[in-house]
């Protein structure tokens, strides 16, 4: 019996459609799919071919062949649609992963730089004296001659003013010689007991060479309060040195003269680099001198308006700059202040 000519149609458009399917499932790019879908919906395609066949039809037969051919139709471009998203999907994935960046580093090429080395020890002691309940203050670099001399029991005739050559400015100002007038800073400002340090920068006239600058760096310390000791001063220290060095040092004390201390020491520690046997650093000693110290003069508490019979205190005055020459081993002071780059990185 001859088949139905709709019967026909119909199974030619379910063929079409599920090769049309298939092509589509396993075409390799977007390019792929679009090909498939000019040849099997487009106005000359596979599928348009059906509608001239369509005259042949008995009206009924037309509805059942035209139904099937627009499921079909429709069922091909879902298919494309889906793959169409796949494809975009896969895509803006790959984009994403390209185009990852981890907006928390620093800008390439840039280094993240550091602290100066001695930046890095003044914050360190900075720290340090907070926890033991110090004051950190801050002085002028441009000094007054009082703050920097008189108040410090050295009066204008006084020789000891030859012991730091001093750059004089117009007015009766100075460049300060030392972080000592900020003690008598701290002194005017606050009512004893007093526990005060002061970092900062100090000038003098000085010629340079790989061991003299004309501008380095001092940490002051004082400390006021009833019955202070040499025993007092001698524990901070300890405390101080044991920090920096990360390690037990031995100190000893030498008489050392200062105007506004009394009795005035020079504190030694035991070389760390022979360990106290002798070398060239300690110039076979043992020991290296480390900072001057002493118990804070009569005349200097009397002068800030403190009495001097009931209070008394300790102040010391380390060098920051020779601190980290010998933390970190640095041969040439000037190398501190060159702003040299190959130098700074190292830090
Ligand atoms: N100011 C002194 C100097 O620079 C050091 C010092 C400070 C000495 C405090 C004793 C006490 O030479």
């Amino acid at each position: 019996m001859e088949r139905r000519v709709s019967t026909v149609i119909s199974d030619n458009i379910s063929r079409l459609r599920t090769e049309a399917l298939e092509r589509i499932a396993a075409a390799p790019s977007m390019e792929a799919v679009d090909a498939v879908r000019v040849e099997a919906l487009g106005r000359k395609g596979a599928l348009a071919q059906f509608s001239k066949d369509f005259g042949k039809l008995t009206p009924e037969e037309r509805a059942e062949a035209g139904k099937a051919l627009n499921a079909a139709k429709q069922e091909i471009e879902e298919a494309i649609e889906r793959r169409r998203l796949g494809f975009e999907s896969v895509a803006l994935a790959a984009r994403l992963e390209a185009e990852w960046v981890d907006l928390t580093l620093p800008a390439p090429g840039t280094r993240p730089g550091s602290l100066h080395p001695v930046t890095q020890i003044q914050q360190e002691i900075e720290d340090l004296f907070l926890s033991l309940g110090f004051t950190v203050l801050d002085g002028p670099e441009v000094e007054t001659e009082y703050h920097n001399f008189d108040a410090l029991n050295i009066p204008p005739d006084h020789p000891a003013r030859d012991m730091q050559d001093t750059f004089w400015l117009d007015g009766g100002l100075l460049l300060r010689t030392h972080t000592s007038p900020v003690q008598v800073r701290g002194m005017e400002q606050f009512r004893p007991p007093l526990r005060m340090i002061a970092p900062g920068r100090v000038f003098r006239n000085e010629e340079v060479d790989a061991s003299h600058e004309h501008t380095f760096y001092q940490l002051e310390g004082m400390m006021i309060d009833r019955d202070v000791s040499v025993a007092h001063l001698l524990y901070f220290m300890k405390i101080l040195l044991t920090s920096v060095f990360r390690r037990e040092v031995t100190v000893r004390l030498r008489p050392g003269y200062f105007p506004f201390v009394e009795p005035g020491f020079e504190l030694d520690i035991h070389c760390l680099i022979c360990g106290g046997a002798g070398c060239p650093v300690c110039k076979q000693s043992g020991w290296v001198e480390l900072l001057p110290c002493g118990l804070v003069h009569p005349n200097v508490l009397r002068l800030s308006g403190i009495d001097p019979e009931q209070w008394g205190g300790f102040a010391f005055g380390l060098g920051l700059t020779r601190l980290a020459m010998m933390r970190y081993g640095i041969d040439d002071i000037r190398l501190l202040q060159s702003g040299d780059l190959r130098f700074l990185k190292q830090f």
